[in-house]
This record gives C-alpha cells, sequence and structure tokens, in this order.
C-alpha cells in the first residue's frame, strides 16, 4: 500500500537520525592548478527523513522499483548510459512546441519508454487508491518525496480516470519556469502538442486553448484569474502544488478556495425535512500538495482535511556534508565541481548559489579552470538560471549538452522545486539564499530588501531532490551536518515579509479586504497600513480605503501598481504610447544595458549617444526608438538579415536584445489591457506636442514633460529631493538616497527625482532615476491633502 494516511507520522524535515561516517571512498581529488586544501567530504546518506532506501516500500521483487539495487556503489548503479533521455530531439523541457506526436519508430518507443517509466514512479503504486480517496474528500493534502511523481502524474490520473468530468485541472506553480517546463513534459506524456490538452499561463505568456484540460499556472495568475472568475467555475480541481514555499499568492489561493469550496460544494436543494439531497452541479476539489510540508498545519486550515502519504523515492541520492564550515562558497562550489569533474562519471550538475553576482563569478572562475583542463577531459558547458535572466535563457539549461560535455548549471533558488533538469545527477548545495524582506513603515514608503540568508531545511531537502530525478544522485551540501541541523525548519510565509500593495490592491477588485480574509497567517498591522499608504497616493483607493476607478483599472495591468498608475495617469497627459514603452521594458525579467567591466569606456560612449538630459526612462525611450528604426530602415532586407542587423546594434552598443523583445511582448499586452480598459494607447506625446505646441522658456517642445509626469504619479512614494550637501531626502519617508552610478543623473544636482527602486551597498542608492520639476508634487493631490 503506497497511499497512507493521516493517522500514519509522516516525516518533518530534521526529525530523523542520520548516521555520520566518512566515505574514505570519497577521496577528494583535487584540481590540479588549485593549491587550496582538499575539502573532505562527510556522507549522510539517505534522506533526512529517515527513509532509507533500501528499506523502501517500493521494492519490487527484491529490487528497486528501478530495477537497480541500492547497496552498489552508485558510479555502478548506473544503467542508463548519461542522457539517456532523447539527445536527437531538438525538443527539450522548456520550450518543446511538439511533443512525441511525430510518426517513426524513434518516437513511437520514445513514447513507451516514458509509458513505462511513468509506470515505475512510486507515485504510480497508489495510483488507484489516491484517485479514490480523492474522489471522497473536497480537500486532500498530499506529501511525497521529491521526484515521487506528484506533479507530473496526479493531474494525469485524475484526468484518466473521469473524475473531473469536462472541467479543467489547474495545477499552480510558485515559479514560472516550473509551470513551463512541467506543461511540457506533461504534454509529452499525453503525447499531445504543449498548449493542447496540456498547457499553462505563466504572466506574459500563455499556452493554452479552450480545449485544454491540465493547465499548469504560477499562482499568481490563478490569483489574477479570480478578478474575472470568482468562482473560478471552469476548473473542477485546483492542485495547489509546492504549497510548503508559502508564496503571498499561495496564501491567498488558499484564502480564496476555502471560500469558494464552501460555495460551490453547497448541496443546491433540500428536500422537505431539510436535508441535502441533490449535490452541487459544479463541484470544486483541491490538492495540496508538496515534498516538505507541514501537512497538518494545512489540514487543519481545511477543517481537517486528509492527508496523503506517498512513500518512496524512485532513486537514491547520496548526501555528502562538508567536514567544515566553508569561508567562501563560490571557490568551495568550483573546487568541488572540478572534484566531480574529475572524479565522478558523467552526469550534470546543478550548483545553488543566493544570487546573480555569484552566479556571475562562478561562471568566471569555472570557465577561466576549465580552459585549463587536459585535452583529455570532458568539455564543460555553463548555463545559468535566475529570476532577472530572460526565461529563454533559463530554459537552456534545459536543452542536452552536447558530446563529451559536462553540463554544469547555475541557479538561484528558481530551480530549487518542482523542476527536472534532464541529465542532472549532481547537486552542489551552498546553503544560501536571497530573500525579499519589505520593511514596512505605517506612514508609507516602505523599503524593500534582498539580503543573503542561510537556507532552510526544506529548502535543502528540496535541492537535493533534483539529483536522481532519471537515476542515483549525488548531492553535495557545502555546509557541515550541523549547520543543516541548525538551519530554521521552513521558512517564513512570504505573507509576513512582503509589500502588500498589489495584492491589496487585486483582493479590493475582488471586494475583499485583507484584515478579513481567513488567512493560515495574518499579516501584520503596519504592513497592512503602509500598502494602503502607497495605493492611497497612486490614487486607487480613497480615503476610507474604498476603490477608485482609477484603482480598478490600475488593477487591470499586469504590472507593479506604481507603473499601472502611470499608464491610467498617461491617459489625461495624453502620452500613454511612451509611457508603455518605457513600462514594459522596465517589467522585463532583464536589464537593457549590459556592463561589462574591463570595457567601461566603450560602454559609456555608446551608452552616450541614447541618454536623455531628464534621465534614465527618457533614456530607455530613445533606446526602444533606435531599436525599432534598425528595422524601419531594413525594411526591404530580408527577415533573417534584419533579425542579424538588429543582433549586431544591440552587441556594440552593450544592449540585452532580450529585454528590447521581452518588452515588445510586454508592450502587446498592455496594449491589449488599455484596449479593454478604453484607454487609447496610440496616443503619443510626441505628435502632440508637433501639433500642439508646448513650448517652454527655451522655445523648445520638451515630450518628456508630460512622460515624467505620468511616470511621477506612479513614482510619487519614490520621490526625493536634493539637500544643500547634495544627497537626495525622500519625500515619503525619512532615508537620504544617492543617485546609483550607472545612472545619467549620477553626477548631476537636480532639485527632485523620481526613481524605479532602491538598492542598498554601503548606501541606500535610487537607480532607475529622472528629474521631476519640484512644482509637480504641489499640484499632487494626494501629497496636498497629505500636507493638510
Ligand atoms: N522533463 C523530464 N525529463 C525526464 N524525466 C522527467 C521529467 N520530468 C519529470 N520526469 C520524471 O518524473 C519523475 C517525477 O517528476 P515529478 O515532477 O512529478 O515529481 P514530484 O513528486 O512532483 O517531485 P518534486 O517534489 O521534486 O516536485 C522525476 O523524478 C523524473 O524521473
Ligand atoms: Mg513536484
Amino acid at each position: 500500500m503506497v497511499v497512507a494516511t493521516a493517522g500514519r507520522s509522516t516525516p518533518k524535515p530534521g526529525k530523523s537520525v542520520v548516521q555520520l561516517f566518512r566515505d574514505k571512498s570519497q577521496k577528494y581529488n583535487q584540481h590540479k592548478k588549485r593549491e587550496s586544501k582538499p575539502m573532505p567530504w562527510v556522507d549522510v546518506s539517505d534522506e533526512e527523513s529517515g527513509q532509507k532506501t533500501g528499506k523502501n516500500s517500493l521494492k519490487r521483487n527484491g529490487a528497486m522499483a528501478n530495477g537497480q539495487s541500492p547497496n552498489l556503489p552508485s558510479n555502478h548503479r548506473r544503467k542508463k548510459p548519461r542522457h539517456s533521455h532523447d539527445t536527437s530531439s531538438h525538443a527539450h523541457n522548456g520550450v518543446q512546441e511538439d511533443a512525441t506526436n511525430g510518426a517513426g519508430p524513434s518516437s513511437l518507443s520514445k513514447a513507451a519508454a516514458i509509458q513505462e517509466q511513468r509506470k515505475d514512479l512510486p507515485i504510480a503504486q497508489g495510483r488507484e487508491a489516491l484517485i479514490e480517496e480523492i474522489r471522497k474528500n473536497d480537500v486532500t493534502v498530499l506529501l511525497g518525496e521529491t521526484g515521487s511523481g506528484k506533479t507530473t502524474q496526479v493531474p494525469q490520473y485524475l484526468l484518466e480516470s473521469g473524475l473531473v468530468g469536462n472541467g479543467m485541472i489547474a495545477v499552480t506553480q510558485p515559479r514560472r519556469v516550473a509551470a513551463t517546463s512541467l506543461a511540457a513534459r506533461v504534454a509529452q506524456e499525453q503525447n499531445a502538442p504543449l498548449g493542447q490538452l496540456v498547457g499553462y499561463a505563466v504572466r506574459f505568456d500563455e499556452k493554452s486553448t479552450s480545449n485544454t484540460r491540465i493547465k499548469y499556472m504560477t499562482d499568481g495568475m490563478i490569483v489574477r484569474e479570480l478578478l474575472s472568475d470568482p468562482m473560478l467555475s471552469k476548473y473542477s480541481v485546483v492542485v495547489v502544488d509546492e504549497a510548503h514555499e508559502r508564496t503571498l499568492r499561495t496564501d491567498l489561493l488558499l484564502a480564496n478556495l476555502k471560500k469558494i469550496i464552501k460555495k460551490r460544494n453547497e448541496p443546491t436543494k433540500r428536500d422537505a425535512k431539510g436535508k441535502n439531497n441533490t449535490t452541487s452541479s459544479n463541484p470544486l476539489k483541491i490538492v495540496v500538495m508538496s515534498a516538505t510540508l507541514d501537512a497538518e498545519k494545512f489540514s487543519k486550515f481545511f477543517s481537517g482535511a486528509k492527508i496523503l502519504y506517498v512513500k518512496g523515492r524512485q532513486h537514491p541520492v547520496k548526501i555528502y556534508h562538508s567536514a567544515e564550515h566553508q569561508m567562501d562558497y563560490v571557490d568551495s562550489a568550483m573546487r568541488t565541481f572540478f572534484q566531480i569533474h574529475t572524479d565522478q562519471p558523467p552526469g550534470d550538475v546543478l550548483i545553488f548559489l543566493p544570487g546573480q553576482e555569484d552566479i556571475e563569478s562562478l561562471q568566471a572562475s569555472i570557465e577561466l579552470f576549465a580552459r585549463q583542463l587536459p585535452v583529455n577531459s570532458p568539455n564543460v558547458l555553463i548555463c545559468s538560471m535566475f529570476a532577472a535572466q530572460d526565461s529563454r535563457k533559463n530554459i537552456q539549461a534545459f536543452a542536452p549538452a552536447p558530446p563529451n560535455t559536462r553540463k554544469c548549471i547555475l541557479a538561484t533558488n528558481i530551480a530549487e522545486t518542482s523542476i527536472t533538469i534532464p541529465g542532472v545527477k549532481y547537486v552542489i548545495d551552498t546553503g544560501k539564499c536571497k530573500e525579499k524582506q519589505f520593511l514596512a513603515r505605517a506612514g508609507g514608503g516602505g523599503l524593500d530588501t534582498l539580503l543573503t540568508k542561510d537556507i532552510t531545511q526544506s529548502s535543502a531537502m528540496q535541492r537535493t531532490g533534483r539529483a536522481g530525478r532519471e537515476g542515483s544522485g549525488m548531492c553535495f551540501r557545502l555546509y557541515p551536518e550541523s549547520a543543516f541541523k541548525a538551519m530554521q525548519v521552513s521558512s517564513e510565509p512570504e505573507i509576513l515579509r512582503t509589500s502588500l500593495t498589489s495584492s491589496i490592491l487585486q483582493l479590493k477588485c475582488l471586494g475583499q479586504d485583507m484584515q478579513d480574509l481567513d488567512l493560515m497567517d495574518k499579516p501584520d498591522e503596519e504592513s497592512i497600513i503602509s500598502a494602503f499608504r502607497t495605493l492611497w497616493l497612486l490614487g486607487s483607493v480613497d480615503q476610507k480605503g474604498s476603490l477608485t476607478p482609477a484603482g480598478r483599472k490600475m488593477a487591470a495591468f499586469p504590472v507593479d501598481p506604481m507603473y499601472a498608475c502611470s499608464i491610467v495617469a498617461s491617459e489625461g497627459l495624453q502620452c500613454t504610447s511612451e509611457v508603455i514603452d518605457i513600462i514594459s521594458v522596465l517589467s522585463s525579467s532583464s536589464k537593457l544595458f549590459v556592463d561589462i567591466s574591463d570595457q567601461r569606456d566603450a560602454v559609456a560612449e555608446q551608452r552616450r549617444k541614447f541618454r536623455h538630459p531628464s534621465g534614465d526612462h527618457m533614456t530607455i525611450l530613445n533606446v526602444v526608438r533606435a531599436y525599432e528604426e534598425i528595422s524601419a530602415s531594413n525594411g526591404t532586407t530580408s527577415a533573417n538579415k534584419n533579425k542579424a542587423a538588429k543582433r549586431e546594434w544591440c552587441r556594440k552598443h552593450f544592449l540585452n536584445e532580450r529585454t528590447l523583445l521581452e518588452a515588445q511582448e510586454i508592450r502587446n499586452q498592455l496594449r491589449t489591457v488599455c484596449e479593454r480598459e478604453n484607454i487609447n494607447w496610440t496616443v503619443s506625446a510626441l505628435k502632440k506636442t508637433a501639433v500642439v505646441g508646448g513650448a517652454k522658456e527655451d522655445g523648445v517642445i520638451h515630450e518628456e514633460d508630460s512622460i515624467i509626469k505620468a511616470l511621477g504619479h506612479g513614482l510619487t512614494g519614490n520621490a526625493a529631493f536634493l539637500q544643500p550637501d547634495g544627497t537626495y531626502k525622500q519625500i515619503m519617508g525619512p532615508s537620504i538616497v544617492k543617485i546609483h552610478p550607472s545612472s545619467v543623473l549620477c553626477d548631476k544636482k537636480v532639485a527632485a527625482i523620481i526613481y524605479d527602486e532602491l538598492v542598498f551597498t554601503n548606501h541606500i542608492y535610487a537607480r532607475g532615476v529622472s528629474s521631476i520639476p519640484k512644482s509637480f508634487f504641489a499640484t499632487h493631490e494626494p501629497l496636498k491633502q497629505r500636507h493638510a
């Protein structure tokens, strides 16, 4: 029996006892070029959950479900060659367009192999019991080891069992890369093209049709869907996956699901004695899932929902802790990588680091040392994955490595949960992550901070789980076991540490107040007050906290409320076209300007060409316009030549073309929302100033006046006035800020500035800065009221 029910004790991170011993077979073969001390590893194999793989209940005929003996050393255990997935196929996890529905023997055998693999997953043993339990219960909490098959299989079981009727199954994920890659995998398992039977929806990107039955989506997307469909009526089942992450959106979703299920599952009629006799016509099922979950807490939240436990892991993962604390985790990660590269059989390596800077620094070191490897050693291919990187670049990590090459993926915690990166056999965990913490101020103008900190036990187990998806794996933790034991079990829910502005606005549109919602954890009062202050400054709520018509318009835009406010304000200022151009770039996932430290002068020279005296926002607009002119000027050349010319132009000007391409997609979506909201996005400040005129004292028409004002409406909470000492003081907060060196205004003194964000290093720096007339704030209605 694989599915166990609530009475059974469920594994809790960190509760188990693990045996400590030095693994003598793991001699450290230091990379030849390095002088540093070898890193002794301590083997603490078998999961912290205390489930020894050898005693796994999945044993069939005395062997592991995958047919491998758990007692052999890992390098003998491998049956399949590395990259046993079909390397001949160009399809890969993230972007695969056409699943295995092509004709021919190779696609047939691949499809058959995938079906075999499905049957071997631990969860397959409990398929019938699982469906039965979900059929019987409105809400089910499902716990199962990483890789047991929860996310890929449960939705397919529900679909195949007919339990969902004609309804749709939503599977939520905290991260877009998980939603898109899982949809691609499940489409492949269903032998259907991605976007048909199985689709996905993430911000600014959706692949689904009205026939889609399984939709992987970010928790943000489903919360947004509540605005148009408050009962989520097209979904028969909502699977809330990776619920342990407790993202703000997951918590809001859970609170709403609790309300929805009461309404949707209410019997529709009562008989003469007042007893229910007709069941609801469109009932909802909820499944909450994770590998590392405080199941009881979720069960309690849903009034004692049934807890199911899927036992077993398909492939064992050997865990090693470093014997000592590592002072420099980037250096330790590099040494460990080369230790694996020189000592261990083929298999890709996934390294978890806290942020982009560490990723770039480690990439440079690995590339440097890889060049000095003996000629006969395999090549090293580095891929990176982090949230600020274009999603198309992130999914490159899923593509198979070329022959005789070990892929090394450097990732932040966006690769920590849910995903399977084919080929990965080794995980290196630095034990660090970056966490957003919002410092709320009841007076408004709170600050977002992003700090590097130790991960939790739950994260460590999730990271370990990324190895051993296709065969046995190894996880090297760059911290001692004592450090693992000292880690927090799980992280603080995001709702207790993040800005609530956007969520409160969305809830207002649903007629809900965060204070009244039945949340698993309630945010503190100061955060709520701070968010209301910001919304009031933006004009989205009035002084009583009620939603204004402008606020409702703002909520329709899938961007930060401050930028949504600027778009709405641009209507009256007749500059929507330009404001959308700028905000599309600001909302894309990567930076527009590429900084290369050893070419600083060349970069500065190229950047000067776009420089606008008013600051960074108009500078962005200059880039967007110049980029579009390239297309226009190449009108008669072939599409390929045009593409190449644009790419070369971006390279020459140190611009990230991906950002510009992504911005074009975002712009299209924002224009569509404008049309829905009756805002004419074609209205342009350039056209207006050319026709009407708007000469300043210098007699020149300044199109930027209205554009900066529109941005100023959104960024009033991000504004500061010049002080006599040359620094700037926030108008909505007490902080003294400096203009970031990357800004075109960095060496200028202007009376007042607006900025996109603050960054903390040795000072508080304002980034994305424009000059704005001080008089703007004297006419700004909420500020006038505030000062009155
Ligand atoms: N893209 C893929 N390529 C190859 N195998 C895959 C892929 N995606 C999933 N699998 C296989 O399916 C198994 C189950 O994956 P699934 O994502 O359903 O597990 P899970 O229980 O949800 O794990 P987690 O808790 O880590 O999210 C993996 O261990 C792997 O063997
Ligand atoms: Mg999963």
